[in-house]
């Protein structure tokens, strides 16, 4: 992906503060690279949640911290917010607590503060200042098992899935009192970064000599819409610019439908043998997902570029040059 894509119109960008919450994650420090390729002045929020490794976020964020254009506000953004914001500022808002298993039983309580409660907590403060436009890190989570479906609509399996449904739910409430706002719902992401829980990280980590043993939940067959990280950031940051009215939800899908096993096979043609276990599919596990790209491509005029292929050939060689077997985690 070059500095000058075409899509996103870098002096729009670069007109605005961007405050990046989550700037610290996998798709958060994505977005600030590139803000800051484009020239934005970027300040980011991250309390570096110790569910996974503080220090796999700091490595994330490696280039972005000796960059003059950028800042760090290391704090939990339910906090800090309200003084970091101020007018007219482009708000990305991608904080929150990810991952389906982990979001049963007692787990919940931590989705619904990072989840629920900071988005509105952030909502409240982007209306009151007077942000120019939030966007607001969605999740195809919400459509449950519909997105193939002729009825695909919000009907989240998981809590997880009702927490960022919850996100949108706010996202109109504010949008009504004024607040420019816009969700998109991501579509399972890949790519350098990726979180130590999912299932493209656990499975190249896998393939490594003394690595970990990928645990392959189900039969499979389950086919995701995945989407590459950087085909993800440009959409984010076309979104926070693009003219879309506000409470417009979008999704964000790669374009490609691929099995787990047609992933796993790509990741052993690239990578090598990987060892391999299975354990019966988890609760709330969609068996298929499928993006709508034609809203996204009639408002933001984005599509998405990296094939499946391509964007695992990144991946690949990120966890080559990865510390052996830091950092998996198996969930549920
Ligand atoms: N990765 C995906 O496939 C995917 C799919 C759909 C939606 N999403 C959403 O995108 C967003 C980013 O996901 P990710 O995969 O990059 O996850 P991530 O865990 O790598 O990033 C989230 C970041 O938010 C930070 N954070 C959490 N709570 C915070 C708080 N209260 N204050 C400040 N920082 C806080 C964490 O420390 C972390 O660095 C999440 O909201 C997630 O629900 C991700």
């Amino acid at each position: 992906m070059s500095a000058d894509h075409p899509n996103v119109p870098a002096t729009r960008v670069a007109e605005h503060r961007v405050v990046v919450t989550g700037a610290a994650g996998f798709i958060g420090s994505t977005v600030v690279d590139r803000l800051l390729a484009l020239g934005a002045e970027v300040v980011g929020i991250d309390d570096y949640d110790p569910w996974y490794l503080p220090a796999r976020k700091q490595a994330n964020l490696a280039t972005a911290s000796v960059h003059e254009r950028f800042s760090l506000v290391e704090a939990d953004a339910f906090d800090v917010i309200g003084d970091v914001l101020r007018p007219d500022d482009l708000v990305i808002h991608l904080a929150g607590r990810p991952g389906v298993q982990d979001s049963w039983g007692l787990g919940f309580t931590d989705y619904s503060r990072r989840n629920i409660e900071l988005t509105q907590r952030v909502y409240e403060e982007a209306l009151g200042v007077g942000a120019n436009r939030v966007v607001y890190a969605s999740s195809s989570s919400l459509y449950g098992g519909s997105s193939t479906s002729d009825n695909r609509r919000a009907a989240p399996i998981s809590p997880y899935g009702v927490s960022k449904l919850a996100g949108e739910h706010l996202a109109n409430v504010y949008a009504e009192r004024g607040l420019n706002i816009v969700s998109l719902r991501y579509f399972t992401v890949y790519g350098p970064r990726q979180r130590p829980d999912m299932a493209m990280h656990r499975m190249f980590e896998a393939t490594k000599a003394n690595g970990s043993v990928f645990i392959r939940r189900g039969d499979g067959l389950q086919r995701r819409e995945f989407t590459f990280v950087g085909d993800v950031a440009e959409a984010t940051i076309l979104s926070a610019v693009a003219p879309a009215a506000p409470g417009t939800s979008l999704d964000i899908g790669g374009g490609e439908s691929a099995s787990l096993l047609d992933a796993m096979a790509l990741v052993e043609e690239l990578a090598g043998p990987m060892r391999t276990e299975t354990l019966p599919a988890p609760a709330g596990d969609p068996r298929a997902t499928a993006a709508d790209l034609q809203p996204t491509i009639d408002v933001l005029g984005w599509v998405p570029t990296t094939s499946l292929f391509d964007g695992l050939s990144a991946q690949a060689s990120w966890h080559a040059v990865q510390p052996d077997h830091d950092m998996v985690i198996e969930l549920g």
